[in-house]
């Protein structure tokens, strides 16, 4: 669907003809200065802010207007005030800045940029679970689709997620989804049992073990880890540190924007990095002079790699792809949503 401008939007042709669709997503345009230019250019014509999640290409975010990790981008769409919203991430975030400001446009530039983490549970699945649980808070991390948020009682990020369980009479019964390396963690340092936690996960982040920790950490035995708690070997990390192979407070568990405010910090010269691949950009730029190292150099989110300059080109130019909630599933999941970015630290970006 394309959205109405009060200027006619003209694609440079020679950009134009250069995009091609394919099943990894849209190619066959070059990062360079014209396409710097043009979507800026576009982007004021179309009143839009351009957000771009941490794991995003260098490219995209350098020419984006917010860099940050999931809550800050949802709090930056929210207070965003411009007409359109242009997501430079996957869809479920997308959907949430959509649930947060239903009168805005809001645009992905592919909308096949997909989670495997918020797929990993429907609202039939959830539905289900809490028929099991009739009186426990339903806590979401914001990785799920807005039917699953519409079932949520308050919706939590990976920077935010404990604050929001601690939040919570300690007496009721939580259930929390769909993440199950960071509800491990989530239980790990609230100390509740009465947590039930979704077997979920994140093909990227499960796939960071904790084999491939051990190594490098035995290579490097003076770096810092900075750990996602989506990965695999968040766990490795906390026992490793227990065991006294790494000494506990060089072993960070952290957000993207954590991360990023660590980065500022250290005293480390090197630090292994527990994440998606693309979150070294911005850490290389925020302390050039630490040697930042993936645990896993292989760890790209395929859908977040999606978002490709010609993707990014082609969506302010035609108004793509327009991103729909329905009334009643955003009424539905807003209050949990509008919970989560009350919670917290005020999250990291720029
Ligand atoms: P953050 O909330 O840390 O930005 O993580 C989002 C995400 O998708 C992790 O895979
Ligand atoms: Fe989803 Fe994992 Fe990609 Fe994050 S890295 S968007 S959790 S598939």
């Amino acid at each position: 669907m394309t959205t109405t401008l009060t200027q006619p939007v003209r694609l440079e042709s020679e950009l134009a003809a250069g995009i091609v669709d394919g099943p990894g997503g849209y190619t066959g345009v070059e990062a360079g200065p014209e396409w710097a230019a043009e979507v800026r250019r576009l982007a004021t014509l179309r009143n839009a802010t351009i957000l771009a999640h941490n794991y995003q290409l260098p490219a995209i975010q350098d020419i984006a207007d917010h860099v940050g990790d999931s809550l800050a981008l949802a709090r930056a769409a929210a207070a965003a005030p411009e007409q359109t919203i242009v997501f430079c991430g996957v869809h479920f975030m997308a959907e949430s800045a959509k649930i947060l400001s239903p009168e805005k446009t809001v645009l992905i530039p592919d909308e096949r940029a997909g989670c495997s983490l918020a797929d990993s549970i429907t609202a039939a699945d959830l539905r289900e679970w809490k028929s099991e649980h009739p009186d426990a808070v339903v806590v979401s991390y914001v990785n799920t689709t807005a039917e699953v948020k519409a079932l949520t009682d308050i919706c939590c990020t990976s920077s935010n997620a404990v604050d929001v369980v601690e939040s919570i009479d300690p007496d009721r019964e939580v259930l929390f989804l769909p993440d199950q390396f960071l509800g491990a963690h989530v239980k790990r340092v609230t100390g509740r049992d009465n947590i039930h936690i979704w077997a979920g996960e994140c093909h990227v982040h499960a796939g960071i073990n904790g084999e491939e920790l051990t190594a490098q950490v035995e290579a490097s035995p003076d770096a810092e880890l900075f750990v996602h708690p989506e990965c695999g070997c968040a766990t490795s990390a906390l026992y490793l540190a227990g065991e006294g192979t790494v000494p506990e407070d060089r072993v960070k568990i952290l957000s993207t924007g954590g991360m990023l405010d660590q980065a500022s910090q250290t005293k480390a010269e090197k630090v292994l990095v527990a994440t998606e691949v693309g979150m070294l950009y911005q850490l290389r730029k925020a302390a050039p002079e630490v040697d930042f190292q993936p645990v896993n150099d292989r760890a790209a989110c395929p859908y977040m790699k999606m978002i490709t300059p010609a993707a990014l080109l082609r969506s302010l130019a035609v108004g793509a792809d327009e991103v729909h909630v329905d009334e009643q599933t955003a009424h539905a999941a807003r209050l949990s949503v509008e919970r989560m970015i009350g919670h917290g630290d005020p999250g990291s970006g720029e």
